[in-house]
């Protein structure tokens, strides 16, 4: 399957419908990483199901909705639930939702997500802005015949993390109350957490966090030259790290406790991004 731009013509037709103007940010939220997605005003809410040519959330937590609004002043897409390779999808199939951001006008994307900290430095609880990642796990989303309407075949990536952005939200960070690092995320597959040993090699390898998503969304942003800022929650410390396995409730129990003041943080940074010239 190509995603080519006639792909999205019945997505984005559809979407216009009821949303006649054009977002600028796009915000992605990870794991219950919801409350951002409470603050947005004016909302118009459109199920994923009900976009043409789509995809859908299958996983709890992930609400599986646009929902399109104003955060800040600026116009913003947020996609409240995202997909990802464990629920089935194919790596091809998750450049889905930047393409349609680009299609429907937005000139810079904010990725959010739930990660293990591999960094022992960290504590669940802390932010990391990310300034680039490890992908060793499948394929690219860009495999395939390339669609030049959205990008080169080959295409440079050692800027994909935007500069600019990062700083602005390292910037961003004083007086938010959290803790803010700058570290490499290392994508695995899932949806088993890593094994100990696999967090051991990827310390060894520059990792300061892990996690199951946005490197394929982040990909597909670089590939069409979409400005970026990806930002983790360490809902946990990776395995082995501690002498205790790992519970999906210590990750939604960081994620809920850390969603209000990381809500806040992402307004904050949405506001002050009418400093960067992108
Ligand atoms: N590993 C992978 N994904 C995650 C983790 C983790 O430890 N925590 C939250 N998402």
């Amino acid at each position: 399957m190509d995603y080519t731009l006639e792909y999205f013509r019945e997505s984005v037709d559809y979407i216009r419908k009821f949303v006649p103007w054009e977002p600028e940010i796009a915000v992605v939220l990870g794991s219950f990483l919801g409350p951002f997605a409470d603050a947005v005003e004016d909302p118009i809410v459109i199920d994923y199901r009900d976009i043409p040519n789509f995809l859908v959330s299958t996983v709890k937590g992930h609400a599986g909705k646009l929902i399109f609004g104003t955060v800040a002043g600026r116009r913003v897409v947020c996609m409240s639930g995202r997909f990802h390779y464990y629920e089935g999808y194919d790596f091809e199939q998750l450049v889905i939702p930047i393409r349609l951001f680009k299609l429907l006008g937005v000139s810079a994307t904010i990725l959010t997500n739930a990660a293990g900290a591999v960094n022992a430095a960290y504590q669940p609880g802390d932010v990391m802005i990310v300034t680039d990642h490890i992908k060793l796990a499948g394929a690219s989303p860009m495999r395939g015949r390339n669609v030049d309407a959205f990008g080169p075949r080959f295409f440079d990536v050692t800027r994909m993390y935007t500069p600019e952005l990062r700083k602005l939200a390292l910037d961003c960070a004083a007086g938010t109350g959290l803790t803010v690092h700058e570290g490499v995320y290392m994508f695995f597959t899932g949806p088993q957490y890593e094994t100990p040993a696999e967090i051991r090699a990827a310390r060894i390898l520059g990792a300061d966090a892990v996690g199951m998503s946005t490197v394929t969304e982040a990909l597909t942003a670089a590939h069409c030259g979409m400005p970026l800022l990806c930002l983790s929650v360490m809902t946990n410390m990776a395995s082995g790290v501690l002498d205790t396995p790992l519970t999906t409730g210590e990750v939604l129990e960081t994620a809920e406790r850390i969603a209000g003041p990381f809500s806040d943080y992402i307004i904050k940074i949405i506001d002050r991004m009418r400093e960067v010239a992108l």
